[in-house]
């Protein structure tokens, strides 16, 4: 089953770039960047992820992020992650970046994105990879400086298919970035949010409501409410579910208690994702064999979960039916 799960093409469409920067990548950047980590060694740091909520995680993504300083930088980090795909089949990635965690130290937005981009860029040409930006916004910051993000990116629109809403859920509920949603889908952006993780099922709904968006981020706590539940099966919402970020923050305090098969089952359009992996355990097959082995999912489920990631992608009409056409093929 393992192998099964690691060879069966995938995509991935809730993937924060910042969270692929495993320890090895932050210690060789600091050295070469000249930056002191307040760490001794990567068996140090990694002993420090042991998060008891989201912020705790938050709080060290953050300061890990300070090492990238580069458009070399964004590169090396972006091409680590499509290493990982290719080694995982992962045929298609909607990555997130969080511009505004590298300009509030001095970093242009035109060294972040160029970077990322450029990998990008290179995996299709190199593998056939397909791929899709997503810019999020702090939520913890202010609606001002959303919308001054959003301008930094007008230059940049052609290497951005959409915006995306992260960092603090608490305290920072979606109708403060009702605006700013409203403004970048005038401009023709998609739109995702972070809504239902830890905070409740009202945000979904006003995710839904109030920003318009296109898809949900986790939404893992819709389940709370039976009606919400029937509008995403009937209004056919996707969800990007992130099974092993869920239970390293403590969404979940076990797998065993994940609900994404319930929500399978029901008819919710949940897909799995790895969110921030070098921080979580794992990339997208691990996220896969750890449903297998809590929940014992069976061969059906995880090939309609990854059904669900193709259709819901933001990829072309064409390269959906081409993504859709391969796991048909391997099914057989
Ligand atoms: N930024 C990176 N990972 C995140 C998560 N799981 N929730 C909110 N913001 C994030
Ligand atoms: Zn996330």
């Amino acid at each position: 089953m393992e192998n099964f799960l690691n060879a069966m093409p995938k995509a991935e469409l809730h993937l924060h770039i910042e969270g692929t920067l495993e320890p090895e990548l932050m210690f060789l950047l600091a050295e070469r960047n000249g930056i002191n980590l307040p760490y001794a060694s990567v068996e140090q740091l990694k002993a420090a992820y042991d998060f008891g909520n989201l912020q705790d995680f938050l709080d060290l993504y953050y300061q890990g992020a300070d090492v990238l300083q580069t458009e070399q930088d964004f590169y090396e980090l972006t091409w680590a992650y499509i290493e990982h795909c290719r080694a995982q089949h992962v045929i298609h990635i909607e990555p997130f970046f969080d511009p505004q965690t590298h300009t509030d130290r001095g970093i242009s937005f035109a060294t972040v994105i160029n970077g990322i981009s450029r990998a990008l860029d290179d995996a299709k040409k190199q593998f056939g990879m397909s791929s899709g930006l997503i810019m999020c916004f702090l939520r913890h910051l202010s609606e001002a400086q959303a919308f001054e993000t959003l301008k930094q990116a007008q230059p940049h629109l052609d290497k951005i298919i959409g915006i995306g809403l992260d960092s603090s859920e608490q305290g920072h509920p979606p109708a403060k970035f009702e605006r700013v949603f409203a403004k970048a889908k005038s401009m023709g952006l998609l739109l995702v949010a972070h809504a239902g993780e830890e905070g409740p099922a009202q945000n979904v709904i006003d995710a839904l409501d109030m920003l318009h968006v296109d898809r949900i981020d986790h939404g893992v706590r819709a389940s709370e409410d039976p009606q919400l539940i029937k509008r995403l099966v009937k209004e056919k919402i996707a969800l990007t579910v992130c099974p092993l970020s869920n239970t390293r923050l403590k969404v979940f305090s076990d797998m065993s208690e994940h609900n994404i098969l319930k929500m399978l089952d029901v008819g919710v359009k949940v897909t799995v994702n790895s969110d921030d992996p070098a921080y979580f355990g794992g990339y997208l097959t691990e996220n896969f064999v750890a449903l297998y082995h809590a929940l014992d999912m069976s061969k059906e489920q995880a090939l309609a979960l990854c059904r669900n990631s193709f259709e819901y992608s933001f990829a072309s009409p064409e390269r959906k039916v081409e993504m859709v056409g391969l796991l048909e093929q391997y099914r057989n």
